[in-house]
């Protein structure tokens, strides 16, 4: 099937893409005390060369003491990580592409590749990592609104350096995400509550205040998933109309794009139609969205990072005819793009047969 779908430019206020395809975010790692080195920036620059048409950056660090559970992280505030991320936005805009970075806060979220440990207060919203695993105190009042200013001072300093876009990692049972499921947010106060439209308060939150602080044109995309790291099977909305009470606060609070994130985009996300997450996520708020999970692959990604299982290139069909049905906007592409910066080049030129395998050994290098 020809490969047109992803390659019909998209607009969205001020954002302009040439095609459909979107560099997923992944930490990477190389860089030392929080600061991207010239080699990350040539490695996005890289995948702006092959024809990507949004890059996401790995997850990077908004300023709290334990916003990221490895030192090799990149942070998004202070001088020089700033200068690091400045030297990105640019040689990927003179590559031709465009660029947000993921704006991330790992919260309770322990990392098991690495003992480091943050320094303290660790951030989380009643001090569980997983239901009924205390480590820590929840989160003070001071605590929460300084984390709020922290992804609003990162937004106005994304768009200060050039980004286009600024993307919240509000997915994976991370921070935003540990406040919106039952299991981690036992709050009584207007942070928690019972209902998943209540536990939207801290998101909204940020993304009022990224919204005020990098004005009414700038886009900002939210990362959602209902698996969590800690459990595979949490979906925190069971029906459509719950999904829509997660949602709508979200739209209302400002989200310009939804990313929707599976492990295996072809899964329904409901009986009864086999919508996927993004599919629903655009039919019930209007906006676009961003599917992704195992785009040109035949295995899904955390079954090759922790269980070392290799992935081969797999047919693109099924994802072509939902982008042109439009059940989703934009696709993002993960592992793919870590193996061949040339992906969206050769697919564009029916080049598929010189796809790669990905293979876990794939991390240890950053070309
Ligand atoms: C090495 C690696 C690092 C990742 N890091 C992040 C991250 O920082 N933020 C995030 O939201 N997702 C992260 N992910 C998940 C990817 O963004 C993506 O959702 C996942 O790999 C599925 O896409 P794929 O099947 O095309 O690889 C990571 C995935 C990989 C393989």
């Amino acid at each position: 099937m020809a490969a047109d779908a992803l390659f019909r430019p998209f607009s969205y206020k001020s954002l302009h893409l040439k095609n459909r395809i979107v560099m997923a975010p992944m930490t990477r790692s190389f860089s030392p005390h929080g600061v991207p080195p010239p080699e990350v920036a040539t490695y996005y620059r890289r995948r702006a060369e092959g024809e990507v048409g949004l890059i996401l950056s790995e997850g990077t660090a908004v300023a709290r003491p334990s916003a990221k559970n490895d030192p090799n992280v990149p942070d998004f505030h202070g001088e020089q990580a700033l200068a690091g991320w400045k030297r990105v936005i640019d040689e990927v805009h003179a590559a031709g592409g465009r660029m947000g970075p993921q704006l991330w806060h790992v919260g309770s979220a322990s990392n098991p590749l690495t003992k480091w440990v943050a320094p303290p207060p660790i951030d989380s919203p009643s001090g569980l990592s997983s239901p009924g695993e205390r480590f820590t105190e929840p989160m003070t009042d001071s605590a929460i609104a300084d984390s709020i200013a922290a992804f609003g001072k990162a937004a106005a300093d994304a768009r200060r350096l050039g980004f286009d876009v600024a993307e919240i990692h509000g997915a994976h049972g991370y921070l935003i995400d540990q406040f919106f499921w039952a299991g981690t947010n036992e709050r009584t106060d207007v942070y928690g509550g019972a209902t998943l439209g209540e536990r939207t308060r801290f998101a909204a939150d940020v993304v009022k205040a990224m919204r005020a602080a990098a004005g009414e044109d700038f886009v900002i995309i939210l990362r959602l998933s209902q698996w969590k790291q800690q459990d595979y099977s949490v979906k925190l909305a069971q029906t459509p109309k719950e999904l829509e009470a997660w949602l709508t606060p979200l739209v209302d609070a400002g989200v310009d794009i939804f990313h929707c994130s599976q492990r295996r985009f072809w899964e329904p996300e409901f009986e009864g139609s086999d919508l996927n997450f993004a599919g629903w996520a655009k039919k019930l708020t209007g906006r676009p969205t961003i599917t992704v999970g195992s785009v040109g692959l035949s295995g899904e990604f955390l079954s090759t990072l922790m269980k070392g299982e290799g992935s081969k290139p797999a047919s693109l069909d099924n994802l072509l005819r939902r982008l042109e049905r439009e059940e989703f906007d934009l696709v993002a592409v993960g592992r793919a793009l870590i193996t061949d910066a040339q992906w969206a080049r050769k697919v564009r030129e029916g080049r598929e047969a010189e796809l790669a395998d990905f293979d876990r050994e794939a991390l240890s290098t950053l070309v």
